[in-house]
């Protein structure tokens, strides 16, 4: 059995603005995506990282990528939405993995994810029927909005957990849910989920968050920033 890891990195950061793909915006003097790839070829158990990058990227080709190692293999297959890209990927990899190898999904906008979060899930995991998430109990009390900005609801948010990644499935299972259900899921355990199945929550910690608005990016900086001081 192995363990592999797939990361969708072939979006354009829309919500970031700017003209760079946001997998490339620089955080510490690196890409975005150079922190998280620094992670996950960390984590021992995985035997090959996988990055689904746009069919017509212009920018991975501008950096080093031999200090990581030989764990990484790039596919050129991304597709029009993530849940797109990530079928492109387990596609791609079919001539590497088996029905019952795990792979572990993980946004390459999720630069602050540590080797030991990753190797905490896959320890929880292992014997687990279906797979699951990292994810964080919600803090917060939630208000759902009218169209007129007042507040509607406020929804009860007792047993509510927000989805992180990676999300660690069976590669024929997840490529099967994820051809069942092309449009309609944000992320792999909704596509698991979709299938009558049930996907264990991990708990993570809020530091593993995905940098999405220019505020996100400064977050980064600070956690990644404060590890080095700490190392
Ligand atoms: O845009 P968002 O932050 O939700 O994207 C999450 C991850 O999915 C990012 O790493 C992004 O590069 C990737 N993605 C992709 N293909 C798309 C859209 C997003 O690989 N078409």
């Amino acid at each position: 059995m192995s363990y592999y890891a797939l990361v969708p990195a072939a979006g354009s950061g829309a919500r970031m603005g700017g003209e760079l793909p946001k997998q490339y915006l620089p955080l510490l003097g690196a890409p975005m995506i150079r922190h998280t790839l620094d992670a996950l070829c960390a984590v021992k158990q995985l035997d090959a990282v996988f990055v689904v990058l746009a069919a017509d990227d212009a920018e991975w080709d501008r950096y080093d990528w031999s200090p990581l190692g030989g764990k990484l293999v790039t596919l050129r297959c991304g597709g029009a939405t993530r849940a797109q890209s990530v079928t492109n990927g387990l596609r791609a990899m079919q001539e590497l993995a088996f029905p019952d190898d795990w792979v572990l999904v993980h946004d390459a906008a999720r630069a602050c994810i540590t080797p030991s979060q990753v190797q905490h899930l896959i320890a929880e995991l292992a014997q687990h029927d279906v797979g699951g998430i990292l994810a964080v109990p919600v803090a917060d009390t939630l208000k759902r909005a009218a169209p007129d900005g007042c507040i509607e609801a406020t929804v009860p948010r007792d047993s509510l957990w927000q989805a992180q990644t990676p999300q660690m499935f069976r590669h024929g299972l997840l490529l099967r849910a994820l051809e069942a259900h092309p449009d309609t899921v944000t992320d792999e355990a909704g596509a698991i989920e979709a299938l009558g199945l049930r996907p264990r929550l991990v708990a993570a910690d809020a530091a593993n968050l995905k940098i999405t608005y220019p505020f996100d990016l400064q977050l980064a900086e600070l956690i990644l920033g404060q590890r080095k001081e700490i190392r």
